[in-house]
């Protein structure tokens, strides 16, 4: 039976018709899911789409109606089969890694991934601001701590060693960790981790655990990086290792970040995590202050994510790979992050919003 539907293939003209008739589907599949609360639907949609990739019949169809062709693209020595990727905080726990893969993304950013389990902060702490096409998060590194990820992760390269997915370690602190003693666990995180992804990125932007982002003060930052850079050279075999930063670091702060990377001669930096700011949005101020603190994400982050990247890749450009984070929903707003000097880019609200034809989408031109 797998062999009969595995030798048909569509046409392009087919597979375009495909391709609108399930971003229609989307949009009114959208319009269902989103009378709910988005951490429920998030879990929901991605255990049914677990569930439809355990069956040969499902993986076919998924893979048919969504899987982009290969364009593929050398990154920092990994083979990535396009440009684009998930950014952390979708699959925290590694858990959904078949399905992202059977969708086409090219890398999956696990994490944030601290050394124990935690809670995160109180629900509600995610919040859709459609008029705005973005959303509002506080989870506050909700995950099952980096023994279970570990064990995720190497259950997962067990079951499908053919994959060709690059996963991307994303590892922060506990909450309870005091900012002088975070290298502890930023190191844990990294040792533990070591062998079951392809690359790591060091996560001190999210604006939802207190007091992380001041370890993007270059002193604090010198530590953390100083230790993993040390570890890393310790290791027969290298791998790339990112940091990811805040848009809203200002720009002499940021190119002192970049300037430190390149120092300890890391790999690149992830230009951008979520924004504190709420400027310039369609959604009227009582609902924001209705939900409150946290970060934002999605199409109001798409300039100051393009601007940091421009001034980063117009100093650093040539000794770092810059990989483009935040607002990103079309071909444009992809080729513009390109342009702008990023190797490879990451989505996270766009694949809300727009679905999972997103990534095809995104690399129709
Ligand atoms: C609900 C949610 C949770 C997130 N969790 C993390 C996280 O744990 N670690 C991290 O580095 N970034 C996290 N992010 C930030 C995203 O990885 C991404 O950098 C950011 O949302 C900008 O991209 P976007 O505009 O495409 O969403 C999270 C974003 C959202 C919306």
């Amino acid at each position: 039976m797998q062999l009969i539907y595995q030798s048909y293939y569509f046409s392009s003209k087919q597979k375009n018709k495909i391709i609108l008739i399930s971003r229609f589907m989307y949009q009114l599949l959208r319009s269902i899911l989103f009378c709910f609360h988005p951490e429920q639907v998030h879990y929901f949609s991605m255990n049914v789409l677990k569930a439809i990739c355990n069956t040969g019949l499902g993986r076919w169809c998924v893979q048919q109606l969504f899987k982009p062709d290969d364009q593929p693209i050398q990154v920092a020595g990994l083979h990535f089969r396009n440009p684009v990727g998930l950014a952390a905080g979708f699959d925290k726990n590694a858990s959904y890694l078949h399905a992202l893969d059977m969708l086409g993304f090219s890398h999956v950013e696990i994490g944030t991934v601290t050394p124990l389990p935690q809670a995160g902060n109180e629900k509600p702490r995610l919040f859709r601001l459609k008029k705005d096409n973005a959303l509002i998060n506080r989870m506050g590194f909700n995950n099952e701590g980096v023994d279970v990820v570990n064990q995720h992760l190497l259950a997962w390269r067990k079951k499908h060693p053919q994959s060709t997915l690059i996963v991307g370690g994303n590892i922060g602190k506990n909450k309870v960790t005091p900012n002088e003693e975070a290298w502890k666990d930023y190191l844990l995180c990294f040792e533990t981790l070591y062998d079951a992804v392809d690359y790591f990125t060091v996560n001190v932007s999210s604006p939802n655990t207190p007091g992380l982002r001041a370890l993007q003060d270059v002193e604090a930052l010198e530590v953390i990086l100083q230790k993993l850079s040390d570890a890393l050279r310790a290791r027969k075999i290298q791998k790339p290792v990112f940091l990811k930063i805040a848009p809203d670091m200002n720009e002499a702060d940021a190119l002192a970040a970049a300037a430190l990377v390149a120092r300890l001669q890391l790999t690149g930096m992830i230009i951008s995590n979520t924004t504190i700011s709420r400027n310039n949005l369609k959604t009227p101020a009582s609902t924001l202050e209705r939900i409150g603190a946290g970060g934002l994400s999605g199409m109001p982050l798409k300039n100051r994510a393009q601007q940091l990247l421009k001034v980063i890749a117009t100093s650093y450009g040539n000794r770092l790979v810059l990989v483009g984070s935040g607002g990103i929903f079309t071909t444009d707003d992809a080729r513009e992050r390109m342009e702008a000097g990023a190797r490879l880019i990451q989505i996270w609200t766009s694949f809300v919003y727009a679905g999972p034809s997103v990534i095809k989408n995104i690399l129709r031109k």
